[in-house]
């Protein structure tokens, strides 16, 4: 859901104005020496400022991404949360957003998600930068200017939306239990590489 499109209902905006200031409260608190924030341990990983902010703003989308997926699946619309996954979060998927933005055809994307997919299966076989070329064919995604440690922590990730999309298409054919089941645990997947890469990494 676009952030434009968000309408807050006046109740609710007053409660965010109400957390502000209690925010602002306990941040003086913190300020006072009342509470010592939590160790933090999270390797640092050393980006070119561009690179960084660039890096930052993918994040952020990547958090709106799921947020559609799971908007999606709310409204049963089960072949958009695949595409959302496959299209927008999978590997290479500047490559592929490009295409779009370039009008290719809905065959034209799907063909090029096939074989993107078809090389994904190549990861851990072989270096992550070398096959972070193949399939980005260009498109420099942020990826390409990654340590490789972080870069094919971002590749599994990149890689899990892929079951999501299977998942989606699976609960589309056959709603049971089992098939949301497995839709939840693709996303829990998904979310458990989000969670450990920000538990491990810090950029500067
Ligand atoms: C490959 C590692 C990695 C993965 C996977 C990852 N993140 Fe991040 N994310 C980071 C790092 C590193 C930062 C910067 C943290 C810092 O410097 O304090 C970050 C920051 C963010 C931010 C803050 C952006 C900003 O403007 O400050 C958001 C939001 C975010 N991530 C969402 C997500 C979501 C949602 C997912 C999963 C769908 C995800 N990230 C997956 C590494 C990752």
């Amino acid at each position: 859901m676009r952030f434009s499109n968000i309408h807050i209902p006046a109740k609710r905006l007053t409660a965010c104005l109400l957390g502000l200031a209690l925010m602002g409260a306990a941040s003086s608190a913190v300020a006072q020496g009342g509470m010592t924030p939590p160790e933090d341990n999270r390797s640092f990983v050393k980006l070119d400022p561009s690179i960084k902010a660039m890096f930052l703003a993918e994040m952020r989308k990547d958090l709106e991404n799921l947020d559609d997926i799971l908007t999606a699946i709310a409204e049963k619309k089960f072949e958009l949360a695949a595409r959302i996954a496959e299209r927008k979060m999978g590997l290479a998927h500047r490559r592929i957003e490009r295409m779009e933005a370039n009008g290719a055809s809905d065959e034209e994307i799907a063909a090029t998600v096939k074989k993107i997919r078809k090389m994904g299966e190549k990861v851990g076989d072989m270096p992550v930068k070398e096959l972070h070329r193949k399939m980005s064919q260009g498109m420099m995604g942020v990826g390409n200017f990654m340590p490789d440690e972080l870069q094919g922590v971002g590749q599994a990730f990149h890689l899990s939306a892929y079951d999501i999309a299977d998942a989606a298409r699976l609960v589309a054919k056959k709603p049971d239990a089992a098939n949301y089941q497995k839709l939840f645990s693709a996303i829990n997947d998904m979310t458990t590489h989000c969670r450990g890469c920000h538990d491990a990494y810090r950029v500067r």
